[in-house]
């Protein structure tokens, strides 16, 4: 029998824990509906190169609780001439590919948006990234394994600081959003949070100050750490410029920590698992319905979609309820 659809898959960018778990539910659920589907590995450049392979159940068995991607992911800068994207194209055409899924961001959902004018598939994006800052979607596949990750290492350091009522400075991802950054800094209790939504880089001798304050406040009232949560890309010239400027100017000692790639890998969280999970066999029902160009998303519980455009045409904010949550706590802080 004729398959319905011949479907390319890839994951890119970033990878996010689920990116597994989507794949596993896009093969599953195409293959139930008489589609195939040809895994292109290393993100865009299995396009350009043509390296694929065709993906059949068993090749996802016992892969939904496995981070990273058997795919491969790579950021492609080839995607961004004219030439690798003819490439791409001419490799879909080739292979015969009627619709193209990508699992990735904003980066990745640009090289399905820069194919149009050489190919006229379909195309879905689904949500892979642990940034969190995709529009039209409250949450992303990979946020929620990252940001447990993050508030485990946190909850550690917590500990060891406490024993020495030590100052620390923790930089956790998200690129340039503080979706990670106010989601861990509340969960952990951090004395202080400071992302983008908060912070601009211009304000950093003023903060330098906030932070003498209210940590000489502290410890004379108490005995404790303080843990200042510090989203990446965001302090001129980092943590440790951060650290070394309050040990010269206020004489604090202070302990840095950048999380990094810790918060990337790892197993999806249940969460993680059923959000892939839905929106994998919502991408396979989108396809067969003839709808392209759109994002999967799951807004307020429910899995919506959102037209790629839309989603990459802001970065979202962080929830302005957990930005003025920890306000509130940090105003009450220094309160004996
Ligand atoms: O987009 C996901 C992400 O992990 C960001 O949080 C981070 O800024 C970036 O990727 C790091 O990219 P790379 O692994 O290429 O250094």
């Amino acid at each position: 029998m004729a398959k319905a659809l011949t479907i390319g898959l890839l994951t890119s960018g970033g990878d996010a824990p689920g990116m597994n778990a989507a794949i596993r539910a896009v093969v599953l659920a195409a293959d139930k509906n008489n589609c195939l589907v040809y895994g292109f590995y290393h993100g865009y450049n299995g396009l350009i190169n043509a390296e694929y392979k065709a993906l059949s159940p068993v090749d996802v068995d016992n892969i939904i609780h496995q981070g990273g991607t058997i795919l491969k992911s790579a950021r492609c800068p080839e995607m961004l001439t004219e030439e690798g994207i003819k490439q791409a194209a001419n490799t879909l055409h080739k292979a015969k590919v009627d619709a193209l899924v990508v699992i990735g961001g904003d980066g990745s959902f640009n090289g399905l948006i820069a194919l149009k004018p050489y190919w006229q598939g379909q195309m879905i994006g689904l949500p892979g990234t642990i940034d969190n800052d995709l529009d039209g979607t409250d949450y992303t596949i990979g946020f929620s394994s990252a940001v447990n990750t993050a508030a485990n290492a946190i909850d550690n350091i917590r500990d060891t600081a406490n024993a020495f009522d030590r100052v620390f400075v923790v930089e956790v991802m998200g690129r340039h959003s503080g979706h990670i950054a106010f989601h861990v800094g509340l969960a952990c209790g951090a004395e202080q949070i400071i992302s983008f939504e908060n912070f601009s880089p211009k304000q950093s001798e003023q903060k330098l100050e906030e932070l003498y304050q209210d940590i000489s406040y502290l410890k004379q009232n108490r005995e404790q750490s303080y843990l200042i949560l510090l989203a990446e890309n965001l302090w001129p010239d980092g943590p440790q410029m951060l650290a070394e400027q309050l040990k010269q100017q206020y004489n604090i000692d202070t302990a840095t920590c950048i999380l990094g790639h810790i918060q990337r890998g790892g197993s999806p969280d249940v969460k993680d698992r059923l959000l892939a999970t839905q929106m994998g066999i919502s991408a396979i029902d989108t396809l067969l319905a003839g709808i392209s160009e759109v994002m999967i998303g799951e807004v307020g519980g429910k899995i919506a979609t959102v037209s790629l455009n839309e989603a990459i045409k802001h970065h979202k904010s962080a929830r302005q309820d957990y930005i003025s949550g920890y306000q509130l706590l940090k105003a009450n802080l220094n309160r004996d």
